[in-house]
């Protein structure tokens, strides 16, 4: 198969969708790979690099889509990149479909197989493709949020730690697996008071042992939020009904009850975002204000770390991208299941229930749109 590798074009967008070491095992695979010119370049991998691999520059994204059968992302297509999609393309990348109905129909009306990282599953039903990102997207969210609560960027000017004689900080996690797992890891490691929220109390029991004490899980119920919100100076929202549109945990009446300068960071926003003040920003301008809180909703956080998160996010991908490209989507669906959550949009038809709902478009049952291609892998 013929795999492209397009350079990213999201604003503050460094990371690249294959390494040299993703390009050689395709290569030994027998598969071609097509990069785009400085693809890797924010990722501070060179062209040289892939070549010395056994892959092939090409000087452009046209290039890249016209020759590639498929075409390998990191975030979501923009629009002069959906306009080169064919019906006979797979894509593989990020598509956060649900909060994104016009690109929902872009991708339909391209008629390509659009494969979303974030909703493929493993064999427990969580989501391997997106808990590379996640870890470093809450990782980064305590570092953030605990910047901009220094005064000079407009916030309320206390320190996460605190010092001996002063009291630490507040810090609020609502979801607690991967994102809020690790960004409470980070507010514990620089001595924050940290309060995970959840609603999963199975998850609330094994925080209670990962933390060992060091933090307090809270079952997320709407007056245990507000009961919350007064004492919080840096509130990070981590929560994920899979392939849905975020459900929203703070509503704008509720900012009310923050302190004056106290941080927001919705790291949900992927997902459409968990506050309803929220609206996506960029690394080069995180953040806004609202009611007096400061609102950081960066929609691609691990862009800032590319060297950090282009490793592990194609350490995780490669094994699809192998499966994808020796098999076909059919015989890669019938050897993966996990798969097959994952083929959000495929025949002009949008084939992930949760997407469909989110996006207001007729649901279509993956079979019934790729049996044909199963049958013949
Ligand atoms: N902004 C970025 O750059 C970036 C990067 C990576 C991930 N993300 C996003 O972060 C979000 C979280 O991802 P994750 O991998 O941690 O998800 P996850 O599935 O590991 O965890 C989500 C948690 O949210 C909980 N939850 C759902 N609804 C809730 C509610 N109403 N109240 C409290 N808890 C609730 C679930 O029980 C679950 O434990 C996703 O939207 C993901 O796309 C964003």
């Amino acid at each position: 198969m013929k795999v492209g590798v397009p350079t990213e074009i999201k604003t503050d967008e460094y990371r690249v969708s294959l390494t040299p070491a993703g390009a050689r095992e395709l290569v030994e695979q027998g598969h071609e790979v097509l990069v785009q010119g400085g693809a890797g370049n924010g990722s501070a991998i060179w062209d040289r690099d892939y070549e010395a691999q056994g892959a092939r520059i090409l000087p452009d994204a046209e290039s890249v889509f016209a020759e590639a059968e498929m075409v390998l992302g990191v975030k979501e297509p923009q629009p002069e990149e959906v306009a080169m999609l064919r019906p006979e393309h797979v894509l593989f990348t990020y598509l956060h479909l649900a909060p994104a109905p016009e690109l929902t129909q872009g991708l339909a009306d391209a008629g390509a197989t659009c494969i979303a990282y974030e909703t493929v599953e493993d064999a427990q039903g969580r989501l391997p493709l997106l808990a590379p990102m996640s870890e470093v997207a809450g990782k980064i969210a305590t570092q953030a949020g605990a910047f901009m609560l220094e005064k000079p960027l407009g916030g309320r000017g206390v320190l996460l730690g605190g010092v001996p004689g002063v009291a630490a900080a507040n810090v609020m996690v609502i979801g607690g697996v991967v994102v809020g797992f690790n960004a409470a890891a980070i507010a514990i490691g620089m001595e924050a008071d940290v309060f995970v929220f959840d609603r999963n109390i199975d998850r609330l029991r094994e925080l209670d042992v990962a933390f060992a004490g060091r933090a307090s899980t809270v079952y997320s119920s709407v007056l245990a939020v507000e009961e919350m919100l007064p004492r919080a100076d840096l509130v990070i929202g981590a929560v994920l009904v899979h392939g849905a549109r975020a459900p929203y945990v703070i509503r704008r009446e509720q900012l009310k009850l923050m302190k004056e300068r106290a941080v927001i960071v919705d790291v949900s926003i992927d997902q459409g975002g968990c506050f309803e003040t929220s609206r996506a920003t960029t690394h080069s301008d995180p953040t806004y204000e609202v009611e007096g809180i400061t609102h950081y909703c960066v929609a691609n956080m691990p862009g800032a770390v590319p060297i950090t998160s282009t490793y592990a996010l194609t350490n995780a991908t490669l094994p699809f991208v192998l499966a994808l490209a020796d098999h076909g989507v059919g015989g890669a669906l019938a050897r993966h299941p996990g798969l097959r959550p994952g083929v959000n949009v495929a025949g002009g038809r949008v084939t992930h229930a949760a997407v469909a709902e989110g996006t207001g478009h007729e649901f279509t049952p993956l079979d019934e749109v790729l049996e044909p291609q199963v049958a013949s892998n």
